[in-house]
């Protein structure tokens, strides 16, 4: 093969790649390659150019065994890591001199590796907070077997202790099912027309006891004419259930908890017709630097006073991946001492 058609060859590849001969120069190279290891790179000795020892390792080991070789390479531009998956693969009959020549190709495994580690993440998170309810029925249990065995009162009070956490137990079971359900169905559009008020007010009037027993007073304010959007109707409840809940529980000690609904034919957020939901409380706030992780899975801006309520951290996992599904957008604006808002924008 001609010096120009291995050129040819190397330029069509869709990830950064370079041959190296015998010579233990880089007789090609593409533009991916010179954009992560440098712009004069041809010509040059590969131990020069690829500097990370693993990977020399693996091009001298490849070229002396005339076999395949892998390495990683790790490339950072200032910004963020990369990583690549690096492949030397031997090749007879090119190169400037006889004895072939390698091809390596740097691919980019950077996704999968994020991918596999939030999956490890998830898993760890998900044992934990199964584990720690699981530990204290096992320790009742024990209890009830040995020490507390004839201890009537005892008894009666270890199983409502049981009883919550059995609850706590079902409510992360069923939220992670929640979520597992949001998210294979985030492509699709919903096709249902409801009417947004009417959900509200019907949402509200569930949530009423909770409110009332917190002292928090429950007010609705919105247009009077009916809003009708895209949307599904069992997912919207959702969203709604769990920022009043959030602000009831959360933001109960400011008293009040407001819901606002306005209209707009056109939203500089989605840059169309739009509804927007506010949900407002006056309650201790958010400090801002929680605000860009809130919506993560098991999340919690105050992690104790969060399990102490019963909650599970994913109410606003569910919530993102429900307004994603309907194209929406959630904004949250709080501060320490400043209650929070939380505001949800639909396309109509
Ligand atoms: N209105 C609010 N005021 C103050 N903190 C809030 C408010 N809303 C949410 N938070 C914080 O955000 C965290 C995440 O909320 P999220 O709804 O995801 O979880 P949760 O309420 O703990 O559990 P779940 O909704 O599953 O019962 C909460 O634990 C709380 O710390
Ligand atoms: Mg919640």
């Amino acid at each position: 093969m001609s010096n120009e058609l291995l050129a040819e060859v190397v330029s069509a590849l869709p990830m950064p790649a370079l041959m190296v001969d015998q010579t233990e120069r880089i007789i090609a190279s593409n533009a991916d390659a010179r954009a992560l290891l440098g712009r004069n790179i041809d010509g040059r000795h590969f131990a020069t150019i690829l500097r990370q020892p693993q990977v020399i390792e693996a091009m001298e080991k490849s070229l002396r065994s005339k076999g395949p070789a892998n390495s990683r390479h790790l490339a950072n531009d200032g910004a963020q890591d990369t990583a690549f998956q690096v492949h030397c693969r031997y090749m007879q009959g090119v190169g400037a001199v006889s004895g072939g020549a390698v091809l390596a190709t740097f691919m980019d495994v950077t996704h999968l590796e994020q991918a596999s580690q939030m999956r490890r993440d998830f898993v760890a998170n998900v044992s934990h907070e199964l584990r720690t309810p699981l530990t204290a029925l096992m320790g009742f249990i024990e209890t009830l077997q040995g020490p507390a065995k004839d201890d009537a009162a005892a008894r009666d009070r270890f199983l409502k202790i049981m009883t919550a956490e059995a609850n706590r137990m079902n409510r992360l079971v069923g939220d992670l099912l929640s979520l597992n359900r949001v998210e294979s169905e985030e492509r699709i559009r919903p096709r249902q027309q409801i009417e947004l008020i009417e959900l509200l007010h019907v949402t509200l009037e569930t949530l009423r006891p909770l409110a009332d027993d917190a002292g928090v007073s429950l007010n609705l304010s919105a247009p009077e004419n009916p809003v009708r959007l895209p949307g599904d109707n069992d997912q919207l409840r959702q969203v709604f259930t769990n920022l009043v809940e959030n602000a009831i529980k959360y933001g109960g000690s400011g008293g009040s908890v407001d819901v606002q609904v306005s209209v707009s034919d056109q939203d500089t957020a989605i840059r169309g017709p739009a509804a927007r939901v506010r949900v407002i409380d006056k309650g201790p706030g958010i400090d801002p630097v929680h605000l860009p992780r809130l919506t993560e899975r098991f999340y919690r801006a105050d992690s104790h006073r969060s399990r102490e309520l019963g909650g599970t951290g994913l109410g606003l996992a569910i919530v993102k991946h429900i307004i994603n599904r309907h194209r929406g957008r959630l904004r949250v604006e709080s501060d320490l001492g400043k209650g929070a808002v939380f505001t949800v924008i639909l396309p109509m």
